[in-house]
């Protein structure tokens, strides 16, 4: 059943009855989505020893055999989601992804891990490395600094033991399954 209006301002709660189930059930599914579009940074290395695909997979391996728990590993996991959607501004996808179902220090982490990890760069372009020292009094600003400098800037070696995304899965499954935080998604429909 489709809804009976061509246009928002003639929908009745009927409509949205509908379509909110179907969002509902929707929304359940978002893990192998979010699976296939990790798949797509599969294949083309843009001249890096391992594809970004690995790359997120060590990341998250580094993280886990570090201790990090299953939030942060999830994070790391899909960190750069988002290369070959927005390859000027990548850590956005990631955090809209992971926005409603992590703690906002880690969102932090995940929106500022470009630029953190620019110190391992930045120079080479002519650009202060230093940059991120702007945000040293952040409280969000030691995770970040040990994400770039431990896990993923040195996560780009073709020998390195990754683990595979099976490994992974139930941790995203769980994460991505929590209850949005306030503010994200959407309250019951209200029938009266
Ligand atoms: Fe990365």
């Amino acid at each position: 059943m489709s809804a009976s209006f061509t246009r928002f301002d003639e929908s009745q709660v009927d409509d949205w009855q509908e379509i909110d189930a179907r969002f509902r059930e929707y929304r359940e599914g978002v893990v192998p989505r979010v699976i296939a579009h990790l798949d797509r940074l599969r294949g083309d290395t843009h001249g890096y020893p391992v594809d970004r695909y690995t790359h997120c997979l060590q990341t998250a391996t580094r993280a886990e055999r570090a201790g990090a728990d299953e939030e942060t590993i999830v994070c790391a996991l899909l960190h750069d989601i988002g290369d070959d959607l927005a390859p000027d501004n990548h850590a956005e996808i990631a955090a809209a992804i992971l926005e409603p179902f992590v703690d906002p220090l880690n969102l932090w982490m995940i929106r500022h891990h470009e630029l953190f990890q620019g110190y391992h760069y930045r120079h080479f372009y002519g650009l202060d490395r230093h940059v991120r020292e702007d945000y040293r009094d952040h409280p969000g600003y030691a995770r970040t600094v040990r994400f770039c400098d431990e896990w993923d800037q040195t996560s780009f070696d073709p020998d390195y033991d990754t683990l595979p995304l099976s490994h992974f899965l139930p941790m995203l499954e769980r994460v991505l399954a929590r209850p949005p935080f306030e503010g994200a998604g959407l309250p019951d429909i209200q029938a009266d």
